[in-house]
């Protein structure tokens, strides 16, 4: 994917997008931090993981990870130098399976042997298939749950002088209905899909839980992850990371835009996308800019990403893998009800003011 455009590189109201987060005043994990992060079995907390245990930034943190399937702890981390060392943990990280919909669990999360989380990363969810699938399980699980999570928090960490900081993923589907070309800080956030209506809903309680002083929200939309490894997910942008990842493993894998590499839909689906390390970093930032430089009325944050489109990567597929990995892509048209694929609009400006 080397000739996309960078689509936003630079972002005025938040230190998230850049190291000058770092330079300037970023606000470090407190020595002996407790961290709560749910979704812990999940793609991008694994990764989240590792980090937080490889950095001097987040020296000395206790994790607790929970997840409907049991979440592991890494027994080796790499170190800064690249290599692996044995990770630390026996005393530093809990594992605990658990289902976050039932409330008479999640108070316990917040009172642990390692005390109340100062912070708390909200990860777990349905992504946007499993959403459109069950629509109560969407609700259940990506709304209600989120909730008892955002009350206990209230109940129990905010007993302090500073309110907890409670970090959440959100995504582009909350946006729906047409959009410009350039979707700007003031676009309405519109969603047309399940999971983009989630999404939102959770976004507006953790701005009001924010205003009422209840915690410190930190909301960040995050691009779509490129490559991401693993398995395909249940979201519907999986097909994005999969028509690279698939083919280069020698494995078939489906495009679900157009039954032709000669549509120019190839080129004209364009879609915003980060890597996993950029992301993670990006994650570990939002906890430690300081509280003011986040907007009252907003916590809202679009992270760093690129717009590409499907032509661009199936070509970077064919620099990389060759004409053997490009036709492992079968081109297919999707039945897309929702319109969820054409949704993974494009160009992201974070630039500006919301
Ligand atoms: N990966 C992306 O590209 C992307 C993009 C935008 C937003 N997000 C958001 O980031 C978060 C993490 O994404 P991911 O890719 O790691 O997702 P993932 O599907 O890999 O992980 C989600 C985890 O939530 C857990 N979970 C589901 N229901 C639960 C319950 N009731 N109780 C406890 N745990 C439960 C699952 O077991 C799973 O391990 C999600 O909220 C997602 O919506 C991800």
């Amino acid at each position: 994917m080397a000739r996309c455009r960078a689509s936003s590189s630079s972002i005025s109201r938040a230190e998230l997008v850049g190291d000058s987060a770092l330079a300037a005043g970023y606000v470090p994990f407190q020595k002996h931090s407790t961290i709560l992060i749910t979704g812990a079995a999940g793609f991008l907390v694994t990764q989240l993981v590792t980090a937080l245990l490889s950095t001097e930034r987040t020296a000395n943190s206790r994790l607790i990870l929970v997840d409907l399937v049991q979440p592991s702890i890494p027994q080796t981390i790499p170190d800064h130098f690249g290599s692996v060392k044995h990770a630390q943990t026996s005393n530093t990280a809990l594992a605990l399976q658990a289902d976050l919909c039932d409330a008479s669990q999640v108070d316990d999360f917040v009172r642990t042997q390692f005390g109340v989380p100062d912070t708390i990363y909200c990860l777990h969810g349905i992504m946007s298939i499993g959403c459109e699938d069950d629509f109560d399980l969407a609700m259940k699980v990506n709304i209600d749950s989120v909730r008892l999570l955002l009350d206990a928090t209230r109940k129990f960490a905010a007993t302090g002088n500073t309110p907890p900081k409670f970090i959440s993923t959100s995504s582009l589907a909350v946006y729906g209905g047409p959009l410009p070309d350039v979707i700007m800080p003031s676009t309405l956030a519109a969603p047309q899909g399940t999971y983009g209506v989630t999404k939102l809903m959770c976004e507006l309680l953790i701005n009001e839980y924010t205003r009422r002083g209840f915690l410190d929200g930190r909301i960040v939309r995050l691009p779509t992850i490129v490559i991401r490894p693993g398995a395909p997910s249940a979201a519907s942008s999986s097909f994005i990371s999969g028509i690279i990842r698939e083919p280069l493993r020698g494995v078939p894998s489906v495009c679900p835009i157009e039954d032709s590499l000669a549509s120019t839909a190839l080129d004209s689906l364009r879609i915003w996308v980060a890597s996993t390390k950029t992301t993670i970093q990006k994650l570990i930032t939002a906890a430690q800019i300081p509280a003011s430089s986040l907007l009252p009325h907003t916590r809202v944050v679009c992270l760093p990403g690129f717009t590409t489109s499907i032509r661009e990567e199936l070509d970077a597929l064919q620099e990389s893998g060759g004409e053997n990995a490009l036709q492992l892509v079968k081109l297919g048209l999707l039945v897309d009800e929702g319109g969820i694929v054409r949704r993974f609009k494009e160009d992201i400006d974070a630039s500006s003011d919301q």
